[in-house]
């Protein structure tokens, strides 16, 4: 009789928190009204978290003091996890209880806070404070999540919920028919989305099917393995990756690499399904090329400059893709070629375009630096660049792992869905990658000159050395690979060719040409940027290749010159 008594008083003032809701007490707050954070109270703690009703949510809770330093500056990244993370609300909350505050004291202490801040994940269908599981302090926003679709997923796991997604990976089917049927029983949607990952593990496609929820009715999204028939099917190599097609039609509307970033691109595929392939019959009805040149060098001249796109584009992809490609571990000489490399991206990759007195700051770029600084530091605790690195042993998994959260907490700075701008070739198979990474060869080596210009030992062995070591162990294209090691090692070699430090720029520029003329005429070779000897006439009418004084100011300025990465335009509505 006593205790139904004592639990009435709390029963009658009981209330559900929702975003917005402002909590009681009198202390300040570290979190407003605005943020996409749940703001607890002892009133709705209870109720919100031991939630009986059928559409409760699980719960993230962060115990905090309004006084405590560590808090405060936490408090941004906690806001930032609450607007990330915003669509997975009908499976997770974001929320927060102020322990300073002491009409929430017992609250806090029936939840053993010990510290601040102390982060509880309350599953599902928990019933009481100890039903909480205690998050890893974190330092990022994608650590942050990680942990929290981990959390998601062993709730699932243990109780499959079945108004969450499903987040079973898809079973296998031999026939497309299989595919629609079992999207025909569960939803209505008019697209499936398959996103196909190397790991049961892997949080990436969770993640993702939770992103699409506000999509649900027009996306029925599901996980798949690497090893699924499908993947052979649609000549699927990197994972994860996402594929969308359209119900009954066999060929994909959308296939590409699987990254958070993403989600805005298929927001804009799900709001816009027109306007594909315009771009391409654009390209290819262009005059022919070397006419242009010949009778229109201005003209043909604009479509030769350096792209800030195009390189970050061409590095993200030397360094996540390439180093993964094959799943090996990073060990021994191709461990150190890696750590070379991104050493060397960061000394020398250029943050600052010049023309004339023209200067200018490249924010990307500065960021991507961070980006390769990272990854270098990161390297180098696994033991990469030490005495005894040939015992050292690195998971590509961990290390591309680290790329994306490397990547995503400097602000993306690598461009993933823009096209290639100097780059783009007439067709797909052409130009692209490679050329993106010729540029950000010679780009790298303008830079490196024009940095150690002034130093007494200054030597160009150093950062041609380390192109030719990424090349030998990761460039994809093996014929490539074995020609450019031959070259550089037996018929041209850096050691010999490469004395003083000018060198370092002209020795990619002959080096170059040599490979050039060797394609000249080859199927390979893309009609709309044949392979001249470089430059081009059109590009320098007093430059000759047999002086090197003449060459020089041409290649520095050229390659001093780089275009800022812009975002893609939005298509401005009423557009003819
Ligand atoms: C290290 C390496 C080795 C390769 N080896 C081979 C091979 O053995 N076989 C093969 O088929 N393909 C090879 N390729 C690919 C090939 O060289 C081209 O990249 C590809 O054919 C695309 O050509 P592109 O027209 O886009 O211009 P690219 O040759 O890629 O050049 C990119 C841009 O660099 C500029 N440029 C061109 N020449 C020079 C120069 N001499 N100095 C400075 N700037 C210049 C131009 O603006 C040009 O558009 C290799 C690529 C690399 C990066
Ligand atoms: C959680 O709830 C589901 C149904 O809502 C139930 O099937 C499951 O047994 C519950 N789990 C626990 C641990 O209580
Ligand atoms: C909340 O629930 C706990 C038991 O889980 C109980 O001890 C406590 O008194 C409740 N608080 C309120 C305000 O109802
Ligand atoms: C999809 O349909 C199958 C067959 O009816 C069913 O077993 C499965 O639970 C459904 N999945 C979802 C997420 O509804
Ligand atoms: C382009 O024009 C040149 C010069 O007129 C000609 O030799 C060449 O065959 C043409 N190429 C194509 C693909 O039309
Ligand atoms: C790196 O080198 C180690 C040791 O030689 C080798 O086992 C591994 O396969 C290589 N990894 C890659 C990605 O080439
Ligand atoms: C190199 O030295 C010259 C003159 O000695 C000076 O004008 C120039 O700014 C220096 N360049 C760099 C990159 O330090
Ligand atoms: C090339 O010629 C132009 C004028 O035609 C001149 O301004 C420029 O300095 C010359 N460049 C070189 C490298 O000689």
């Amino acid at each position: 009789m006593l205790l139904v008594l004592a639990a009435l008083p709390a029963l009658l003032l009981a209330e559900v928190a929702d975003f917005g809701t402002v909590p009681k007490g009198m202390n300040p707050t570290l979190y407003s009204s605005d943020d996409r954070v749940i703001q607890l109270d002892e009133s709705t703690f209870n109720e919100t978290i031991f939630c009986t009703r059928p559409d409760c949510p699980s719960f993230i809770v962060e115990f905090y003091s309004d006084w405590c330093g560590h808090c405060r500056s936490f408090a941004p990244l906690y806001k930032q996890l609450g607007k990330d993370v915003h669509s997975w609300n009908p499976v997770v909350r974001v929320a927060a209880m102020n322990c300073a505050d002491s009409v929430n004291s017992a609250t806090c202490r029936a939840n053993g806070v010990q510290y601040f801040p102390y982060i509880k994940y309350f599953p599902r269908n928990a019933t009481e404070p100890t039903s909480g599981n205690l998050l890893r302090a974190f330092r990022t926003l994608s650590e942050m999540r990680d942990q929290l679709t981990k959390h998601v997923m062993d709730d699932y796991s243990v109780n499959r919920f079945d108004d969450w997604p499903n987040f079973d990976f898809l079973k296998d089917m031999t026939t497309f028919s299989e595919l629609w049927e079992e999207m025909g029983l569960n939803s209505s949607a008019e697209f499936v989305a398959l996103v196909f990952e190397n790991h049961p593990s892997s949080l990436t496609g969770a993640q993702l099917l939770m992103d699409l929820l506000p999509y649900t009715d027009r996306l029925y999204a599901r996980r798949a393995l690497k090893n699924h028939p499908l993947v052979e099917a649609l000549h699927l190599t990197d994972f994860p990756s996402l594929v969308i097609f359209k119900k009954g039609q066999r060929v994909p509307v959308v296939q590409a690499e699987l990254r958070r970033l993403l989600l805005n691109e298929m927001e804009q595929f799900l709001h816009a399904e027109k306007e594909q392939s315009e771009v391409e019959v654009q390209f290819t009805a262009r005059k022919n090329a070397s006419e242009e040149c010949i009778n229109e060098p201005e003209k043909c001249k604009l479509r030769y400059y350096v792209s800030e796109s195009d390189m970050l584009k061409a590095m993200r992809y030397a360094i996540l893709r390439e180093t993964a490609r094959t799943g090996a571990p990073l060990s021994g000489s191709n461990l150190t070629a890696l750590h070379g490399f991104l050493s060397m991206l960061h000394d020398h990759f250029p943050v600052m375009t010049v023309n004339g007195d023209d200067e200018q700051p490249l924010p990307r770029s500065s960021a991507a630096i961070s980006v390769f600084a990272r990854l270098r530091d990161w390297l180098e605790e696994r033991g990469a660049n030490v005495n005894d690195s040939e015992y050292a042993v690195v998971d590509v998994d961990d290390f591309q792992k680290e790329f994306l959260a490397a990547e995503e907490d400097a602000g993306n700075p690598f461009p993933i869905t823009a096209e290639w701008e100097h780059c783009k070739g007439s067709t797909r198979q052409l130009r692209g990658y490679s050329c993106g990474l010729w540029t950000t060869f010679h780009t790298l080596s303008v830079s490196a000159y024009k940095q150690g210009n002034n130093a007494s030992n200054a030597s160009p062995l150093p950062l041609l050395s380390s192109i030719r070591a990424w090349v030998e162990h990761f460039f994809g294209c093996i014929h490539c690979r074995d020609h450019f090691v031959k070259m550089t090692t037996r018929t041209f070699p850096i050691e010999i060719e490469a004395k003083r430090f000018d060198d370092v720029y002209l020795y990619l520029w002959k080096a170059h040409n040599i490979v050039n003329a060797r394609l000249k005429g080859r199927d390979t070779e893309d009609p709309q940027f044949l392979k001249y000897q470089f430059p081009a006439r059109f590009l320098c009418n007093n430059c000759s290749a047999s002086e090197e004084q003449t060459i020089k100011p041409f290649l520095l300025s050229y390659y001093s010159d780089i275009k800022p990465y812009t975002a893609p335009v939005e298509k401005a509505n009423g557009n003819k």
